[in-house]
This record gives structure tokens, sequence and C-alpha cells, in this order.
């Protein structure tokens, strides 16, 4: 990939400490949507790339692994999901009898787009054998095409766990795909798809990021490009950001995924700065999608019990078989 002179990256958006003698205060649709889960008696699940204030009253910030697991695990009747389509649906197919609420329900991921059922099922038919492997970031419908679902929390554990005398299709990215060929050592054909947000840092942006913090590890998510990647001291998915930042002795990290992450690291990891990874367009990286849901669509969502997530029964059906693999294959 062709970069940009180092200089000409935007400034990236510096995120210092919060200040421990200062406790979180709630404002009142924050203290609105708490009153109105109690009533409901609903949990809330929300993706690390969500806003603070929605973070902030969720009972559980995870990652798509986390939250999968807290989905299976509930025995909440409501489920309110913030995150994303296909995130929700996975809670949907894991909870076919709840109400599983999605606060902007057009919230979707341009990942999860490019790989639309229709054209899976035609290279299927047209490759028969293929194990198919997928990345969490799909449809419900094109899970039911699927063997196994992964996470980037457990790709590598779950592929390196296919037959190896099965050729195997991963899709939607091929990014997380090829980062996992290189874990693994295990060949895959990939599909051609990948996260909009992501591929937007490039070698020179992260390069000036590092010129002006040249101390702070690069910690970046495995949907980058891979030239981004080998400039990253660790790569991961969300969650394990989180241990690696509170267990490296580093002040200040530069993080290279969605920086709606950083108001988890903050929370939870307390003294360190951090550095929003830039992209040669802005300082942060925003995914358009996650940043749909607000804690007024939270608020409105819990008090109208909708917009709901609805799917058809064979669906959830065939959707199931390889999400519950991957529970039993990441255990
Ligand atoms: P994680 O599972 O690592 O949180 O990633 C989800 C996602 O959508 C990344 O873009
Ligand atoms: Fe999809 Fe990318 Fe947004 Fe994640 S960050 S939800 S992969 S568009």
């Amino acid at each position: 990939m062709k970069s940009e002179p180092a200089q000409s990256s935007p400034e990236p958006l510096v995120f210092p400490p919060l200040d421990p003698a200062a406790p979180p205060v709630l404002n009142a649709v924050q203290r609105e949507v708490l009153r109105l889960k109690r009533e409901r008696k609903a949990v809330i699940l929300a993706h690390n790339y969500q806003t603070d204030d929605i973070q902030a009253v969720a009972d559980f910030v995870g990652d798509s692994l986390g939250l999968s697991r807290q989905a299976a695990a509930t025995d909440a009747e409501v489920i309110v999901f913030c995150g994303v389509h296909f995130m929700a649906e996975t809670a949907k197919i894991l909870n076919p009898t709840k109400l599983v609420l999605l606060p902007e329900p057009t919230a979707g991921c341009s990942l999860s787009d490019s790989c639309p059922p229709a054209e899976l099922a035609a290279y299927k038919a047209a490759h028969p054998g293929l194990y198919v492997a997928a990345y969490i970031n799909c449809s419900a419908e094109v899970k039911t095409l699927c063997d196994v679902i992964c996470t980037s929390g457990n790709a590598v554990k779950i592929v390196s766990q296919i037959p190896a005398d099965r050729e195997i299709l991963f899709v939607p990215d091929q990014n997380l795909g090829q980062w996992v060929m290189r874990q693994t050592g295990r060949k895959m054909r990939l599909w051609p798809g990948s996260c909009y947000a992501h591929v937007l840092y490039s070698v020179a942006s992260i390069e000036s990021a590092k010129a002006k913090f040249p101390a702070a590890p690069v910690v970046a998510h495995p949907e980058c490009i891979e030239a981004v990647r080998d400039m990253a001291d660790i790569v991961c998915s969300t969650e394990k950001m989180v241990a690696y930042c509170r267990e490296n002795e580093a002040d200040t990290f530069i993080i290279v995924t969605e920086t709606g992450m950083i108001n988890r690291l903050r929370r939870e990891v307390p003294g360190k700065r951090f550095v929003a990874g830039p992209t040669d367009l802005c300082g942060c990286n925003d995914c358009r999608f996650m940043k749909m849901n607000t804690i007024e669509k939270l608020r409105d969502c819990l008090a109208n019990l909708a917009p709901a997530v609805e799917l058809p029964e064979h669906v959830i059906r065939d959707a199931r078989a390889p999400i519950q693999r991957m529970l039993d294959w990441s255990d």
C-alpha cells in the first residue's frame, strides 16, 4: 500500500487518565435508563465501541466473544444490545424466546455487508466440500451457511481445531483471515471483505503517531491491514487490549481500533494515557454504525420495548449450530 509522508497525517487525539478523585456522575437520561432497566428486568450488553454514556450504564461491556457468552448465560427476559445488528442477531439466536432490543435497528456493519448470503451460497455450490469458518461479523443468514463461527478473540483457537484434512473458506474479513493464517500456519481461502473503519489506518498515519509518542506500544486490531499489523507491538481483540494495557508497564498506548475502546480503557486501566490511532483523514476513528446508538435511543427502546430483533425460525435453528460450536470449542 502506498503511504503519504508521515507529517501529513492528522494530530492524534490524546486521552489523559481520568481523575480518580472525580467519581462518574450520571445525567438525567442515564438515570432514566437505569430506572427503566430495573422496571423492565432487562440486561444491557454494550460493545467496547459504544459511547461512554452508554458504557457507563451497561451491565456488561466487552468484545464480541464476551458479549456472546453473556447473551448465552443471561436469565433476563429482555436483552438490550448496544452494538450493531449482527451482534444483536447473535443474542437473539442464543435466546429465541427472549425479547432482544437494538436501540438503532439500522446499525449495520460494512464487513457483514461485504458477504451477501446469496453470493456465499453460490460460491459454496461452485466449490463443494469447503469447511466454512465465519467471523461473527456476518449476518444470521450467512451464519446458516457456515460450519463454525469465531470472533477476533478466539479465531486462532477455533481455526486450529478444524479437521486438518478439510480445506477452509474464511469469511468475510480477509485481514483477520490473513492474520489467522500467519498465527496458525493453516492455509485458507479468504473472502475479499473488510471493515471500512479499520482499513483507514495506514503505515504513514501510524508512523506519525509513533513519531510523537515513541515509547508508546502500538495496540492494533486484526481487522487492520497487514502493513499496519506489522507495526504493532500486539495484535488482539478489544478485550485482550484491556489486559495488555493493564499488564504492560508503559504509561501511554497508541490504540489502533475504533475510538470508543478508549472509554473502556480509561475506566479499567487507571493512571494511563491513551492515544487514538489516527487515520490519514482524522485524529481518531469512530465506526459510523456503532455510533448510531445513543443514550436517548437506549432510553426510548427500554420505554417502548422496541425495536426488537426478529428472525425466521429456520434461520435461528441453522445459525445456532455454528455459534454453539464456537462456544464449545472456545471453552
Ligand atoms: P472485537 O470482538 O474484537 O470487539 O471486534 C468487534 C468488531 O466489530 C471490530 O470491528
Ligand atoms: Fe463493522 Fe468495522 Fe464497525 Fe466493527 S468497526 S462494526 S467491523 S464496520
